[in-house]
């Protein structure tokens, strides 16, 4: 009985034979089971030597059909392990594939941020749907302040009787030199890249744009420190050393001084030439940032002072690599994005 099964365990090819042998072997009406009610009909001197032999060899068979039971899992994961190689070193399924391109927008963003990294700004962030408290009245534009209708602002539209603050798509990405400034108070030096949205249209405006906004906070931050951050900037952007920027006195309400920036650029046989010659184009808005709006986030200004500014994204692309018109960037013409894109 003992050779027979556990030769026949040993040669089973799989677990539903083990099964079978299982139960013709140890199972409720097996062999064994057969055998030990058999014990009844015996004398005591011979049930003394059969008993503890059937149940030893019970325990043998059990352990048999363990071991024969781990053994053909063994082999069943080192088929599968066989079967389901995978050289993860082999080049991907690319071809004839259409690839996608990174957008210049994305591009730019990217290599802007890089820059001033380098210059020790860190990125804040802000909602695109922005109270108009942070968009305007935080930053010294109060309710009837004529630099609202300038803006040509998306209001969100809200039913009568809704009671929530009144909400814009943001008009620039100026509400994020707060919200950055509630969050972690002064110093602070942040950019903040992202869309903004105004009612405008043409070669050179989409209602939708991208700013991104600086702000350098500390306690003796001055107009010289912009300046010299500006041309960092413009240099390492355009890889142009030592272009030349022109700062023209303006206004915002938001910063004072104001001053708007120029970057020189000339047009030779129609094609625009940075850095060159004695034109002007005009890439951002600067200034000193205004105590009121200090005050509004939160910071001292007996105590702080800095710069701020706002430039456009989408006019620096264009500028840097010779893209016409402004509203191609958001017409998703593949043709377009294959010829302006960048790979990723
Ligand atoms: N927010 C201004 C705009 O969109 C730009 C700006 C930012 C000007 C910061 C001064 C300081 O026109």
């Amino acid at each position: 009985l003992r050779d027979k099964y556990l030769s026949a365990i040993a040669d089973a090819a799989d677990e539903s034979a083990l099964e079978t042998l299982r139960v013709q072997a140890v199972g409720k009406k097996g062999e064994i089971n057969l055998k030990m009610r058999e014990l009844g009909k015996m004398t005591a001197e011979e049930r003394q030597v059969a008993g503890p032999k059937l149940n030893a060899l019970k325990d043998e068979i059990n352990s048999a059909l363990a071991a024969r039971k781990a053994a053909l899992a063994d082999v069943a994961l080192d088929a599968r392990l066989r079967d389901e190689w995978l050289d993860v070193t082999l080049p991907g399924r690319a071809a004839g594939r259409p690839m996608g391109s990174v957008h210049p927008i994305s591009q730019v963003t990217e290599e802007i941020s890089a820059i001033f990294a380098d210059l020790g700004f860190a990125v804040a962030e802000g909602p695109q749907i922005e109270s108009d408290w942070y968009n305007f009245d935080a930053l010294n534009i109060p309710p009837h302040h004529p630099a609202r209708q300038e803006f040509d602002t998306f209001y969100m539209h809200r039913d009568a009787g809704d009671n929530r603050p009144p909400h814009v798509l943001r008009t620039h990405t100026s509400p994020v030199q707060i919200r950055a400034m509630e969050k972690t108070g002064a110093p602070i030096r942040v950019i903040a890249p992202g869309r903004v949205y105004r009612s405008d249209y043409d070669q050179t405006h989409t209602p939708m744009f991208h700013q991104i906004e600086g702000l350098a906070i500390d306690r003796d931050i001055s107009m010289a420190h912009l300046k010299w951050v500006l041309e960092e900037f413009f240099a390492a952007f355009f890889e142009i050393d030592g272009i030349k920027t022109r700062f023209r006195a303006s206004h915002f309400p938001f910063t004072e001084p104001s001053a708007e920036v120029d970057i020189q650029c000339s047009w030779v046989d129609g094609q625009l030439r940075i850095g060159e010659g004695d034109g002007w184009m005009e890439v951002l808005g600067s200034g000193m940032v205004h105590p009121h709006v200090l005050k509004s986030a939160g910071v001292d200004p007996d105590q702080w002072q800095g710069f701020a500014f706002g430039l456009g994204i989408d006019r620096l692309a264009m500028l840097k690599y010779g893209i016409p018109d402004l509203r191609a960037f958001f017409d998703s013409d593949l043709r377009w994005l294959r010829h302006y894109g960048f790979s990723a």
